[in-house]
């Protein structure tokens, strides 16, 4: 079986951080998104591992200088490029020619899924179903894919529906034969201009040719497709963080619960962190600072004073709040928040397009 990483998408709901880098780049306690999934598939056994990429040389460079030639896992890593972003039956199809004769697991470069695919496949091969879907019930399925079903049998699927027949959502990974090709050939772009991968899995079922079934999701799982998808994702792994303490507490710094914190990087004396809480490596955290639960910061990070709480700081970046608190928050790379102490005083901000502020 082959793997295939679906990492085109432009990731318009994660604006302004989508402007400068691949949504499937986001730190989620302090690793990128498309890590685990690289892991996953690693560890279902899947060695050679597609990953479709696309429309900048940017954003095609920075995914490739991420994952490299996935030796790190131990897979061999193949980039495929879609010119457009033309839809996932697309990306799929483009692929062809890696997938060969295999089965092949796709699996969207924005999803996380706590307990990984083992389960998934292992349940494929002991059925060998034509197409398998792993599937979770959601709050909101009209957001998603929808699949209605009889048992483990999938008897209909439905992109974004605005009166969901199900309450079951297509979570973003499927396993395919090879015989879905067949499907995709001929395939008419959707409404949003895109050729549906949720359109070629009806395709299939309405053929009674070929067997589609589905696998439930027994953890979590997330699509990171929002600035609140992403600070849940960073809530649910950072609860399984362990106590990891490779840099330096100084006396008189308060640090209590699970708080891994890199080389290289201080906690220094009057400064509180109360875990779960991951700290990358070169960071300072300063002596007015205090460090909430579910917060991640990357490396190079200075933290002069301020509360901050369930938050992302994604690296190189200097914040002084001035005895203020930060909660929720998703900050890009080197950001600079800084404390006015001249007059006037107010909030001062230099902000790019499409960002968001609440004060
Ligand atoms: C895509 C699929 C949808 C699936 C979802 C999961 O939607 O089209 O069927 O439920 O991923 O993340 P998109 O994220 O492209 O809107």
């Amino acid at each position: 079986m082959k793997g295939l990483i679906l990492a085109g998408g432009l990731g318009k709901r994660l604006r302004p951080l989508t402007h400068t880098g691949p949504k499937q780049l986001i730190p989620i306690a302090n690793k990128p998104v498309l890590h685990y999934i690289v892991e996953d598939i690693a560890e279902a056994g899947i060695v050679d591992i597609g990953v479709v990429v696309g429309y900048t040389a940017e954003r095609i460079n920075s995914i490739k200088e991420s994952l490299g030639d996935g030796s790190k896992w131990g897979v061999r890593i193949t980039y495929i490029e879609q010119d457009a972003p033309r839809g996932l039956a697309h990306a799929v199809w483009i692929s062809k020619g890696f997938i060969g004769n295999d089965d092949f697991v796709v699996y969207l470069g924005d999803n996380i899924l706590k307990e990984g695919i083992v389960r998934f496949v292992e349940e494929f091969e002991k059925g060998r179903a034509d197409v398998s879907l792993l599937i979770s019930k959601h709050q909101h399925p009209e957001k998603f894919g929808i699949v209605e079903i009889n048992g483990d049998e999938v008897i209909g699927v439905e992109e974004k529906p605005v009166n969901p027949k199900s309450d079951y959502v297509i979570t973003g990974v499927y396993i395919f034969q090879n015989s879905v090709f067949g499907y995709i050939d001929g395939l008419k772009p959707s409404g949003r201009g895109e050729l549906e991968l949720t359109h070629v899995v009806q395709k299939v079922i309405e053929s009674k040719k070929h067997s589609v079934v589905c696998h439930k999701v027994s953890g979590w799982w997330d699509d990171a497709g929002t600035a609140d998808d992403v600070l849940r994702a960073n809530h649910v792994i950072l609860s399984d963080t362990a106590r990891n303490i490779m840099g330096r507490i100084e006396t008189g710094a308060v640090v209590t619960g699970n708080v891994e914190l890199g080389k290289n990087s201080t906690i220094k004396s009057g400064a509180v962190v109360r875990g779960p809480v991951i700290i990358g490596e070169n960071c300072v955290i300063g002596e007015g600072a205090y460090i909430g639960p579910y917060t991640s910061i990357g490396d190079n990070t200075i933290i002069e004073n301020g509360e901050i709480d369930s938050c992302i700081i994604m690296g190189d970046s200097k914040i002084n709040l001035g005895g203020k608190k930060m909660v929720d928050s998703l900050m890009g790379r080197r950001v600079t928040v800084s404390c006015r102490h001249s007059i006037p005083k107010g909030y001062k901000f230099i902000v790019g397009e499409d960002s968001e502020i609440s004060v």
